[in-house]
Order: C-alpha cells, then sequence, then structure tokens
C-alpha cells in the first residue's frame, strides 16, 4: 500500500518525467495566476528537473505565462552563482535565459552573502518581502519542485543533518552536510508543507529503496529508525504528487 492524500504517476523513463510533470506545472500556475495574479514556485536543483526547464521553456499554446512567474529555489549548494554546481546557475541555463525572465522575477540564494547563516538570513527576509509575510508565517509557494536523493533527502534536508531537526520559524535555513562536508541552504519542511503544491520528480534503481521507504503505507522501518526526510513532505492544505520513473518504482509495494 502507498501512503494515502497523495498522487503517484509512474512514466516508463527518466525521459518521460518532463512531459508528465509539465502539465501539473501548468496546473497550479493557471490556478494561481487566476485566483492571486501571480505564480510563485520554488525550484529544485540536482540533474532531474533540467529536462523539465527546458521543456516548459520551449512549450507554446499554452505554454507557461512566465510574465506572472515570482521564481525561487527550494536549496542551493553554498558555491558562487556561476559555479558548475549551483542550483541557480542550472535553472539560469535551463530555464531562465531560454524563456527570457526577467532577473526581477528571479530570487536567488545569494550565496556571496558570507557565510551559509547570512545567506539564509537574507533569503529568509527576501522571502518574507516577497510574499508579504509577518515574521512568524511560513510562505505559501503555490508550487515547490522537489528532487529526492538515493538516502532519502529532498532540497537539502539530509539524513541526521540539522535542518531536518530544525525547530524554528525561519522559513529557510543554513545546514552543514557531512556526507558532502558542505554548507547549504535549505527551505524547511514545515515551508515546504505550507505549500499549495508539491511535486516530486524521481528518477532511477538507486532511489527504488528510498522511495519506497518514503510512499509505502507502512515504511517498514524500525521505531528506531529515523524516516528519510523526504517522507517528511505532506502538505497540511495543498496536492502532494510524484513523478517517478519505472527504475524508482520498482521496489514499491503493489496496490
Ligand atoms: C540538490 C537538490 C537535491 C536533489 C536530489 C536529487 O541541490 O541537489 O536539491 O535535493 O533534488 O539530490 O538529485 P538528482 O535529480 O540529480 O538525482
Amino acid at each position: 500500500m502507498i501512503r494515502p492524500h497523495l498522487l503517484l504517476r509512474v512514466v516508463a523513463t527518466a525521459g518521460d518525467i518532463a512531459a508528465a510533470a509539465a502539465p501539473v506545472v501548468l496546473g497550479a500556475e493557471h490556478e494561481a495566476i487566476a485566483q492571486r495574479g501571480v505564480f510563485r514556485i520554488a525550484l529544485s536543483g540536482g540533474s532531474t528537473p533540467r529536462a523539465l526547464y527546458e521543456l516548459l521553456a520551449t512549450m507554446r499554446d499554452p505554454g507557461p505565462r512566465f510574465q506572472f512567474w515570482q521564481i525561487f529555489f527550494g536549496d542551493e549548494r553554498m558555491v558562487a552563482a556561476d559555479h558548475p554546481d549551483s542550483n541557480y546557475r542550472m535553472a539560469r541555463e535551463a530555464l531562465l535565459e531560454r524563456a527570457a525572465i526577467a532577473p526581477q522575477q528571479v530570487h536567488r540564494v545569494r550565496t556571496e552573502a558570507g557565510s551559509a547563516a547570512q545567506a539564509a538570513e537574507l533569503y529568509a527576509g527576501e522571502l518574507r518581502s516577497c510574499f508579504g509575510l509577518a515574521a512568524t508565517r511560513p510562505p505559501r509557494f503555490d508550487l515547490v519542485l522537489l528532487g529526492m536523493g538515493a538516502d532519502g533527502h529532498t532540497a537539502s534536508l539530509f539524513p541526521g543533518s540539522s535542518a531536518v531537526t530544525d525547530a524554528s520559524t525561519e522559513p529557510v535555513v543554513a545546514t552543514w552536510v557531512e556526507k558532502l562536508a558542505a554548507d547549504r541552504v535549505t527551505l524547511t519542511a514545515a515551508t515546504i508543507n505550507a505549500a499549495r503544491s508539491v511535486v516530486f520528480l524521481v528518477a532511477g534503481a538507486d532511489k527504488a529503496a528510498a522511495l519506497r521507504a518514503v510512499l509505502a503505507a507502512d515504511d517498514g522501518a524500525d521505531a528506531q529508525a529515523q524516516p528519510p526526510p523526504a517522507r517528511a513532505i505532506s502538505p497540511s492544505d495543498g496536492s502532494l504528487v510524484f513523478v517517478v520513473d519505472r527504475a524508482a518504482a520498482a521496489s514499491l509495494p503493489a496496490g
């Protein structure tokens, strides 16, 4: 059995994920523009989303109405904005430049601000300003796109990292990732769970065990084991969609 209150879409190959996810993005965009006149989306990093971004940049009739988009990032590596590992750089190449999205519509994590903590503090301020928020309320994104690692991490919520247990009211935090020996800045699970829509894009056999642990109704873990961070993503008042390829879905329980 799969956990309730989510939609699982299994496609044949990784190359099919973009075409399956694009309509979900456009659906969230349509609702947001109709209801609020703006579409606030948090992009995922990693490699899986790149093809989706490239597809969105080329779609016409219907295509995205980018003039209404405000673009944020679910997490960022603490590298320069033009570094090959930068999530912003990947989005800039795959979407922002191709779709000619105006710089004032793009809200990247200012990794040049100094420490990860300083970058996170700046980003929290930018989120509050863009969403017009008081200090304690989390921003409510229209859509948060997420990937998932083979260890069940998502955004930069890595197993055992401080970000996973962070109980602050900050919408975004700095976190040290031991396995990467790297600092990251990430939206918190609470902020992601405040979203109207969350979409995971997961591909590859190496993700199969983690995806089962995230999606199985009974994750089979013993009480002591910590559930994978991606299992904590469950929007309190929003939709949760997993678009996965067959290889990643190979260990899921039937039915
Ligand atoms: C990052 C992402 C991260 C990513 C997963 C999956 O900054 O790397 O936020 O959570 O989505 O690691 O990455 P792939 O799509 O490359 O498998």
